[in-house]
């Protein structure tokens, strides 16, 4: 079978004025749909690059990706961006939440973009199980940490995408919730055969993944 996602020697060099920062020096990988892959490594190796990268949110500085067959360097920024609203869920390391709106905006938006028909039943249930039912009308500064984190993932698989990816969705939860959330993205994995690309600095996580990406200075050092 075609793997769902594949990167051919991805390079990112960050530019800050005369600073050049190489980010990702050559990542091959190869992804399955289905697949449940824990990305780990040292803080600054290039994680959330990569991550980036894979759902179109930045361009490599040279390398290939592609995904579902569709090389990103050929499509156009609205294709690539209208490509990744309705197959890629992303959960960010920062929440990256609008801070006008309440959570349930935030939420809702997600479905909005995508084009899906509110669901809300489904709201409902994903609310509930991430433990934010009684904190939906509260604007994201009103929310603690980790409730931003958990409005975050659930503006990530509302609409159920086809991949998920993940920055350190558990980074600030505690054991209880982290645990949900963990089971939840398994649960979204076996039934839907969602592709999930997690990164993650617990061990607990990791273990839950089916498979485990080392990263080293912007490298795979182990797959
Ligand atoms: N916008 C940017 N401009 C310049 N350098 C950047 C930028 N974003 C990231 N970097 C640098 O690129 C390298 C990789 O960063 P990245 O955020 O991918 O690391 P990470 O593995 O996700 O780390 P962490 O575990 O701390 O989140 C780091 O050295 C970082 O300082
Ligand atoms: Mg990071």
């Amino acid at each position: 079978m075609e793997p769902l996602i594949v990167t051919e020697n991805l390079k990112k060099v960050y530019r800050t004025g005369k600073v050049e920062t190489p980010a990702l020096r050559g990542v091959n990988l190869q992804v399955q749909q289905g697949e449940f892959v824990a990305i780990v490594g040292p803080s600054g190796c290039g994680k959330s690059t990569l991550l980036h990268l894979l759902g179109g949110l930045a361009s490599p500085t040279s390398g290939k990706i592609l995904v579902d067959g569709n090389d990103f360097s050929r499509m156009s920024d609205a294709e690539r961006t209208r490509f990744r609203r309705h197959k890629i869920g992303f959960v960010f390391q920062r929440y990256n939440l609008l801070p006008t709106l309440t959570a349930r905006q935030n939420i809702v938006l997600a479905q909005h973009i995508q084009g899906n028909g509110f669901n809300p039943h489904r709201f409902q249930m994903v609310a509930e199980m991430l433990r934010i039912a009684d904190r939906l009308d509260f604007r994201p500064n009103a929310l603690s940490g980790g409730e931003q984190q958990r409005v975050a993932i659930a503006r990530a698989v509302i609409c159920e995408p086809n991949i998920l990816l993940a920055d350190e969705p558990t980074g600030n939860l505690d054991t209880e919730n982290s645990q949900t959330v963990l089971a939840m993205m398994r649960t979204l994995n076996r039934s839907l055969q969602q592709t999930l690309l997690m990164i993650t600095h617990n061990l607990e996580a990791a273990a839950a993944a089916d498979r485990i990406i080392r990263m080293r200075d912007g490298q795979i050092i182990e797959d």
